[in-house]
């Protein structure tokens, strides 16, 4: 049986904690589609299709199994799109847990065949978060080690003018 999984998330941008729920997803099941979620009513740092490249660029060494790409609209019509039976969060603390247990049992209702799993992340990367890179970032500071390469070079770029 083959096992497909979905990883959603906003990724503005990816994190190493993203980044490393991702490796260990892509050894758990046959096929990851990493899903970034284009939400019309957030600004992002961003735009959707380079969020789609940044991952893409960070993710290519997981092997074939691993596609990226963009969705609008509910995770598990995505995943049922991509015939994925599970969907994929990372759990950085405690504090993640209430938010993602109510995402998780409204999305198994929703669609009682898809179940979340999660993973913890990494105990090195609990503290980051895609909103405080960003704010790292727009303020001159290095986020290499927080974000992957083709992040960290992407967000020295865009805040390049700004200092
Ligand atoms: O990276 P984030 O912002 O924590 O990811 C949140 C995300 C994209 C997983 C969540 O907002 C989501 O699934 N949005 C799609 C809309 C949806 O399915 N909503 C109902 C389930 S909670």
């Amino acid at each position: 049986m083959s096992r497909a999984a979905v990883f959603p998330g906003s990724f503005d941008p990816m994190t190493n904690a993203h980044l490393d729920v991702a490796r260990r997803s892509a050894m758990l099941f046959d096929r990851l589609i990493i899903g970034v979620l284009q939400n019309p009513r957030k600004t992002p740092v961003f735009p959707i299709e380079q969020r789609v490249e940044l991952i893409r660029a960070s993710v290519v060494t997981f092997g074939d199994h691993v596609e990226v790409s963009a969705f609008a609209g509910l995770t598990v019509d995505f995943a049922r799109r991509n015939g994925a039976g599970f969907i994929v969060r990372g759990l950085r603390a405690v504090s993640d847990f209430e938010a993602e247990l109510q995402m998780a049992h409204t999305n198994r209702k929703l669609a009682d065949q898809v179940d979340t799993v999660f993973l913890t992340s990494a105990l090195e990367f609990g503290y980051l978060s895609s909103s405080l890179t960003r704010e790292v970032a727009q303020f001159g500071g290095d986020v290499s080690g927080m974000v992957p390469e083709p992040v960290a070079t992407a967000l020295r770029e865009r805040f390049r003018s700004e200092g």
